[in-house]
């Protein structure tokens, strides 16, 4: 594949699409997302894709599921699900029925672990909805379907498994009194439509999705939330983007561990102008049963690459190869011979496609030659393909302490600490 001009169209598609940045994500996710979909319509030239992607909107959203990141589990961050029970029984008025949003809610495990969370705490059936909304058609199948492995269940606490799942054929399906508290919609944050009064949400969870964004975006996304949410609202936000609503209209409420914020406090302490929100697309992608919300859909017509690509060759990945290769970097590394594996960790993505741990190599290397920007988006992109890489995310930590960003490194720290007691280690 054509390693220049061509790929910057379809970054620029993705881009206004869905917001990714290829700043934090890295071109080679994008060439390894339009190689599998490419294999799977049996098209082999750059060009061909580029004006079949344009005439289809379904296959827009096949790229838009290749190369999103699906990422979460159960209670995930379980402190902002008390968070948002804290919050709720404290700001409760009259009976009308509670509204939150899970957006991103990717498979579904998110807004179910919102509706153990409130069930447990006593808020009876029906006394709240939860809307759950993303931007991936694969994941909200899935999400609907709500059949999961091992993998959505991590940690020492499972508890919660017992009470309302039941054993299936291929995992675990969450009873129905868990099921018919969630409706699910395609949708995407960046053309959600702004809500009020009664429709306004009292609880927003927007976790692990501003971190792929850029800061444009992540201000259009955060105001578009800002919309969404009731005054008196609570807005969750992950780990690694604390640092974020504060910039664009919002206030931290002290919940620890929580990452959450009230609008209120935000309007009261006068905020900063949220940055523009970026236009929502006239067509969505794919009928939506959201009135409110679309996928945002990219330009309408075709339109030529400025240079002509060379043919692709799709190939089929290589794992045991690829584990191997990957050995060999580490020894070089454990070795000292850092310029070796920067080469060798930019041979592997060019040959196997993106992986967390040629990123973190990646990485590595740079940091090692004091190209410290370079180094932390090569981590960054480790932890966009793997969020809890706990390597990638101690180098991270230490080359932010040393550039005198405590507060990133402080964040990094916790997050560890978190990993770590989670793994019992
Ligand atoms: C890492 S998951 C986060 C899921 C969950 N909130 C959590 O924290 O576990 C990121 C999700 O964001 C979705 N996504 C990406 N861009 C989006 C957008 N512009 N609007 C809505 N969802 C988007 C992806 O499809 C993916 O399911």
């Amino acid at each position: 594949m054509d390693e220049t001009a061509p790929i910057r169209d379809f970054e620029k598609l993705l881009r206004e699409t869905i917001g990714l940045s290829m700043e934090t994500v890295g071109a080679s996710v994008i060439r390894h997302a339009l190689k599998r979909r490419m294999t799977a319509c049996a098209i082999r030239d750059l060009h061909a894709y580029w004006a079949f992607l344009n005439g289809s909107p379904a296959e827009r959203q096949e790229l838009v599921d290749a190369v999103i990141v699906p990422e979460t589990w159960f209670f995930r961050d379980r402190e902002a699900f008390g968070a948002m029970v804290r919050h709720l029984r404290e700001n409760r008025a009259g009976n009308r029925p509670l509204k939150l949003l899970s957006l991103p809610c990717s498979t579904g495990e998110e807004p179910y672990s919102i509706a153990m969370a409130l069930l447990d705490a006593g808020f009876p059936d029906g006394s709240f909805q939860i809307d759950a909304i993303d931007v991936s058609s694969r994941n909200l199948v899935h999400a609907e379907r709500a059949i999961y492995g091992k993998n959505s269940f991590r940690g020492a606490d499972i508890a919660f498994r017992d009470r309302y799942f039941e054993a299936c054929e291929d995992g675990f399906r969450p009873h129905d009194i868990v099921r018919r508290q969630v409706r699910f919609r395609l949708g995407n944050v960046l053309a959600a439509a702004a809500q009020s009064g009664a429709d306004a949400y009292d609880v927003a969870f927007c976790r692990n999705l501003l971190i792929y964004f850029d800061r444009e975006t992540q201000g259009a996304a955060l105001a578009r939330l800002r919309q969404m949410l009731a005054d008196n609202g609570l807005l969750l936000v992950g780990p690694a983007e604390s640092g974020l609503p504060m910039l664009h209209g919002f206030a931290s409420v002290r919940y620890p561990h929580a990452f959450a914020f009230s609008k209120a406090e935000a309007a009261a302490t006068k905020p900063s102008e949220p940055p523009p929100a970026r236009k929502p697309r006239p067509a969505p992608m794919k009928a939506s049963p959201l009135p409110q919300m679309q996928v945002a859909a990219p330009r309408p017509a075709p339109r030529p690459f400025l240079q002509k690509a060379a043919p692709t060759q799709p190939s089929a990945p290589a794992p045991d190869q690829a584990a191997a290769n990957l050995a060999e970097i580490e020894r070089a590394a454990d070795a000292g011979r850092l310029t070796e594996v920067q080469a060798a960790a930019e041979r592997h993505i060019a040959e196997f496609g993106p992986s967390p741990d040629a990123f973190y190599w990646l990485g590595l290397a740079h940091d090692a030659a004091d190209a410290a920007e370079e180094a932390i988006r090569n981590y960054r992109k480790a932890l966009y393909l793997a969020p809890h890489h706990q390597r990638a995310l101690a180098q991270l930590r230490l080359l932010q302490q040393r550039l005198g960003d405590h507060g990133g490194a402080k964040a990094l720290a916790d997050r560890l600490d978190r990993l770590a007691k989670r793994s019992g280690t």
